[in-house]
């Protein structure tokens, strides 16, 4: 089984970025957790990180011909991209939304997200365990194992 994982913009800034919210932990240091919970489920990842919209969007799209589901954290895209939106409702890919923070314990602003309605589902507020959490809830989503 092969999972993408993306991380959307200002993500690689994790460790410096308002500690207070994001706590200090390094974008490196949760890849290296997921790899290793992936191991342990037995699922191969690829990671892909971008301040870029448009480059989400591609990869999004590349990854029907390639994976099996992706596990993103859109960060601000969360609240504003349609376009990221669309491009999941077209590739038909289990899609699970994961936050840092929890959104909607914050801002209003960060209240929506375009992207939880085309997601099998989001977790968020469980620091770099959303990403661990929402990996296996994947996994078990794909293997039709999902209680
Ligand atoms: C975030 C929450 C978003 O509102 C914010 O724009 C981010 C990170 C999170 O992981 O908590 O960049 O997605």
């Amino acid at each position: 089984m092969k999972i993408l994982v993306l991380h959307g913009p200002n993500l690689n800034l994790l460790g410096t970025r308002e500690p207070g919210v994001y706590g200090t932990v390094t974008l490196a240091n949760i890849n290296s957790a997921i790899a290793e919970l992936a191991v342990q489920l037995g699922a191969s990842i690829d990671f892909f990180q971008s301040n870029s919209e448009g480059a989400l969007i591609d990869a999004i799209q590349g990854a029907v011909a390639s994976h099996d589901g992706i596990l993103m954290n859109p960060a601000a895209y969360t609240h504003t991209s349609i376009a990221i939106r669309d491009a999941i409702a077209a590739i038909g890919l289990p899609v699970v939304e994961v936050h840092l923070s929890n959104i909607h314990a914050r801002e209003p602003f960060r209240h929506n997200s375009f992207i939880a309605p085309v997601a099998i589902g989001q977790i968020a507020g469980f620091g770099p365990d959303s990403y661990l959490l929402g990996l296996e809830a994947l996994v078990r989503h794909i293997r039709g194992k999902a209680r």
